[in-house]
């Protein structure tokens, strides 16, 4: 059971195999967090439910810092997870729960104003097997009159009550082509918050944050809040002294510009937050949360699948696509052995640069004059599947379809409509469009053998207006949108359930959990340069899953540095592997090594996509060595990926100690090794001995191989 009913205590535990997470339900229907940390063996174990205790009169009731649930209303300090406006103006909400609800790995309270008729339901489920649950808010309007909502989070909850703990933030920041790169930073008091508010996830900032005391890779208490969301967000956390120490983590949607109408009988629902703990620092909190991806978070129809090794044109020929260009990339991607051929951006309409056709997706006669369908029936033949490249929610204004319904993006009256990239933003919460941009797909996708869609997104947001909204609800577009978005690719999956849908803003800019329960795998960042690529890889993984982290093999190289096709695969072999290079500029001999290189990843991806996933190499340190090992989840069989990241001269090798291996087994270790390549070793001696990777001077890279000979006895 995940979830138990302590009922003579009035207590709700959330158990995973590792965790707890405890609420206590007073006489009165009140809601109070009571602990967040390692499983514990007795009931008797948790502290008892907050005393009222307040230190002065500028502080509030100490259970009421502790509120499951805070909202706007009474005396507060710590951050609401809810504010709401009544019909005759009081913003003063006090939820009292009046029950709950107890189904297999789900909790739910229902909760009431005193007075007015707003109802709430606080929903949990319960991931065991990953060390985290997730967690929403669904408020529904029971009278007659409309209730405002002015701010809906998701979930907070305290993860340190009374300790004097120095605590640590992490995140993961960046920007275009440049993102989720780790940043730390030691916690003072106050609120700190996070958050992204372009109607997107967000290149600069992504929705992951943890908290930690101490901890390394592999030690320590470390709690995160990811939110599963590709709108706007924010993620904070809070320090607050009163009269006790308080360490609070907490998100949702962002309030910025936001406003929601609940009329009578409707009903909001906000995303979910998910929250999780490790004692066993980062590494195992981003194996919690990467399995939490492949079981169950990833679209149904792919999970279990592996993700193929595919050619996109992009960085070769950008807007320069035409039949016989293509069918010449395709015949040699075909050699490398690629699985799909993707066709990127400049197919369709008048796009021959970023300024023209987006929004008339049908071919460019010129550039296919038979339609796309000669293509790809030959890329078919040469054994690859194809695939598209759509940027559905935009348009060009030089464009059929903004002549036609220059209506259609967001803007306001009176004031100019900011391009960037020479594009505008469809209106998603306006029903035509959204019809439209699933009619399109829908058709494209039922004419055409595509079987793997490129879904695109590349600019932020300006005059974030909706002049023709329904009353009162000109606002609701940021949550609409996304709502829209999400319901689109649901419908398409259900229609197309061969398509594989890949999420891409501008590169990284919609990595989310939310995007991941729709779209198969990201686009990690349009940097492919093998040394910076490597810095976001490793950022991403803190969060993500490498299953869902596709990463190319191209030619750019913003470092100036020599990097070898092998070192560049290598560092693509980190996730999902692509190669997007100018493959006419290839020699023989390239090919040949390219394709054995492909070829060897295809030998053990089932390991680095589907095993547990380990940093060898300290969170954060991007310079010597870095080190990654995958391990299969029956742990018979591993690869470590080294590489050598801005070393100096006397920074040769580094020993890596590997982890989880089946100690008392025998392992065949094979690869690239200064000793230990060929020879039979037990998991105890490579975990605490470790192997030492043949890296020489400069840029140089490792992959090592490692089989279960002998079970242990
Ligand atoms: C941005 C993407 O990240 C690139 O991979 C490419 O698809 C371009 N857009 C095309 O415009």
């Amino acid at each position: 059971m995940a979830v138990i009913h302590h009922e003579n205590l009035g207590l709700f535990v959330l158990q995973t195999a590792k965790m707890d997470y405890v609420i206590h339900l007073s006489e009165t229907g009140r809601l109070t967090h009571v602990y967040w940390g390692d499983r514990l063996p007795y009931p008797s174990d948790y502290p008892p439910p907050p005393q009222n205790w307040v230190l002065a009169s500028q502080h509030a009731n100490w259970p009421d810092m502790l509120a499951e649930l805070p909202t706007l209303g009474g005396l507060q300090e710590v951050s609401p997870l809810l504010r709401t406006t009544f019909a005759d103006g009081t913003r003063d909400l006090r939820l009292v729960c009046h029950s709950y609800k107890i189904a297999e790995n789900e909790l739910s309270f229902e909760l009431k104003d005193e007075f007015y008729n707003l109802s709430v339901t606080a929903r949990y489920q319960v991931y065991p097997d990953c060390n985290l649950f997730k967690r929403r808010l669904e408020l529904t309007n029971t009278g007659p009159e409309i209730i405002k909502i002015e701010d809906a989070l998701s979930g907070g909850a305290p993860l340190s009550v009374d300790r004097g703990d120095n605590f640590r933030l992490t995140h993961l920041s960046g920007a275009w082509a440049a993102e989720t790169i780790v940043e730390q930073t030691a916690l003072t008091g106050g609120r700190k918050v996070i958050e992204g508010r372009q109607n997107l996830t967000g290149h600069a900032h992504n929705p992951f944050i943890a908290i930690d005391v101490n901890a390394t890779e592999n030690d320590g208490e470390v709690w995160f809040a990811a939110l599963e969301w590709s709108g706007n967000w924010r993620l904070f956390v809070e320090q607050i002294r009163s009269p006790f120490k308080l360490t609070r983590l907490g998100g949702g949607l962002n309030d910025f510009e936001f406003g929601w109408q609940l009329e009578s009988g409707e009903q909001f629902e906000t995303p979910w937050l998910a929250l999780g703990y490790s004692s066993n620092g980062f590494g195992e909190m981003s194996r919690n949360l990467h399995r939490y991806q492949r079981r169950y978070v990833l679209p149904e129809n792919f999970r279990q699948e592996l993700r193929p090794v595919l050619y996109n044109s992009w960085e070769a020929v950008t807007f320069n696509v035409n039949e016989a260009e293509q069918l010449a990339l395709a015949e040699k991607a075909a050699k490398l052995g690629s699985e799909v051929f993707v066709v990127d951006d400049g197919w369709f309409g008048e796009r021959h640069h970023d300024r023209a056709g987006l929004g008339d997706w049908q071919p460019n006669a010129g550039k296919f004059p038979n339609g796309l369908n000669p293509l790809i029936q030959k890329v078919n033949e040469l054994g690859m599947q194809f695939g598209l490249w759509f940027e559905p929610e935009m348009v060009n204004p030089d464009s059929d379809l903004y002549r036609a319904h220059p209506d259609w993006v967001y803007h306001f009256p009176n004031r100019p409509r900011t391009e960037s990239r020479n594009q505008l933003i469809l209106n998603l919460a306006k029903p035509a469009v959204e019809e439209f941009i699933f009619n399109m797909l829908d058709d494209m996708l039922a004419r055409h053998n595509i079987t793997y869609v490129k879904w695109d997104y590349n600019r932020i947001i300006s005059e974030a207006g909706w002049n023709d909204a329904p009353a009162g609800r000109d606002r609701e577009f940021w949550v609409r949108h996304v709502q829209a978005l999400y319901r689109i690719l649901d419908k398409l999956r259900e229609r197309h359930p061969k398509v594989l849908f890949e999420g891409c803003a501008s590169g990284g800019g919609r990595a989310d959990l939310g995007a991941l329960h729709h779209y198969d795998h990201i686009w990690t960042s349009d940097n492919t340069d093998p040394l910076d690529r490597l810095a976001i890889q490793h950022g991403y993984s803190l969060a993500y899953a490498p299953k869902t982290m596709y990463c190319w093999v191209t030619e750019t190289n913003h470092n100036k540095a020599n990097f070898s096709l092998r070192y560049r695969f290598h560092s693509s072999f980190m996730g999902s592997l692509g190669v997007g290079s100018s493959l006419n500029h290839f020699s023989e001999a390239e090919l040949e090594e390219a394709a054995k290189l492909v070829a060897e990843y295809k030998e053990f991806r089932h390991v680095v996509q589907h095993g547990d996933f380990y940093r060898l190499t300290p969170l954060g340190r991007l310079e010597g060595v870095l080190a990654v090992q995958y391990l299969s989840e029956d742990r018979r069989e591993a690869v470590v990926l080294a590489y050598g990241y801005r070393k100096h001269f006397w920074q040769n090798s580094t020993r890596l100690q590997l982890r989880d291996l089946l100690p008392e087994g025998i392992y065949r270790v094979e690869g690239e090794l200064w000793n230990e390549s060929g020879q039979h070793l037990s998991g105890q001696i490579l975990m605490s001995r470790g192997i030492l990777p043949k890296l020489s001077q400069g840029i140089d890279s490792a992959v090592v191989r490692l089989t279960l000979e002998t079970p242990p006895a």
